[in-house]
């Protein structure tokens, strides 16, 4: 008899907001503060590369500084990879390894991780929990000043395209959560998983993202709430139309 059914499962910002780690649309967020042109595109590294490792070296720091964990939204997923009898990936939007330290295994981060660095002419990543400066050797090719955070900016491809594709035409239910839908191509994943997959579509939000309407199912509040419950009742029914009760 086959199972229940693969779950995909789109995070962006809003997971790891009760985690402390500001998110970019809300009130107060970091492209508040900071102009994208200014810290998150080539263009910018190429213009002004100290700038740029300054705004990644803060965020860094945070996360890596010691009190930013994993929330119950986080632990949750992890617990629903375990449990559930058929596959369950994430495709996060976020560069912080909150995921991978509540658990999750089965992880891609298609906007890359802010604890790797990447040889700009070499293209090695590695791990980089320390400050990154434009002197910083490439640890591969021992170029001076060619190490960039491997963070993908404005302009720049998303990773692991294909394997996410793949995932949203064969899954039988997508879940997007804290994420305001405003990036393509993720603002576009709901879509491909209903018409491609024929998926059963879930949002989860603080509040309806800009893709709400597109989702067949929709619950909001804080994700270390809703998350949790969404999960528990997903597991306890191991149906996905049950998830919907
Ligand atoms: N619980 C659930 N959702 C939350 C919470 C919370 N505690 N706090 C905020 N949210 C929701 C907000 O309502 C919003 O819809 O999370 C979403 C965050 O949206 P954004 O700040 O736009 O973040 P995100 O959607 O991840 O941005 C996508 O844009 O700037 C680029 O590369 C960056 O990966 C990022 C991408």
């Amino acid at each position: 008899m086959s199972g229940p059914g693969a779950i995909v499962v789109l995070t962006g910002a809003g997971i790891s907001a009760e985690s402390g780690i500001d998110t970019f649309r809300d009130k107060g967020g970091i492209w508040e503060r900071h102009r994208i042109e200014d810290v998150a595109t080539p263009e910018a590294f190429a213009r002004d590369p100290a700038a740029v490792h300054v705004f990644y070296n803060d965020r860094r720091r945070q996360l890596v500084g010691g009190d930013v964990r994993p929330n119950a939204a986080h632990h949750a997923l992890a617990r629903l990879e375990t449990s559930w009898p058929d596959e369950v990936f994430v495709v996060t939007q976020n560069i912080d390894d909150l995921h991978e330290r509540a658990g999750s295994r089965n992880l891609i981060h298609m906007h890359g991780e802010l604890c790797k660095a990447r040889g700009a002419r070499c293209g090695v990543v590695i791990a980089r929990d320390e400050d990154l400066t434009v002197e910083t050797p490439c640890t591969s090719c021992g170029t001076s000043g060619a190490l960039r955070p491997h963070v993908v900016w404005f302009g720049e491809m998303p990773l692991e395209l294909e394997r996410t594709y793949a995932a949203l035409g064969s899954c039988a239910l997508f879940v997007a959560i804290g994420t305001s839908g405003n990036v393509y191509p993720a603002a576009g994943f709901v879509t491909e998983a209903r018409q491609a997959g024929h998926a059963h579509t879930v949002e989860l939000n603080l509040e309806p993202s800009a893709g709400e309407t597109l989702f067949a199912e929709r619950h909001y509040g804080r994700a270390s709430e809703v998350v949790p419950a969404f999960v528990e009742r997903l597991l306890a029914s191991e149906t996905i139309e049950g998830s919907g009760t």
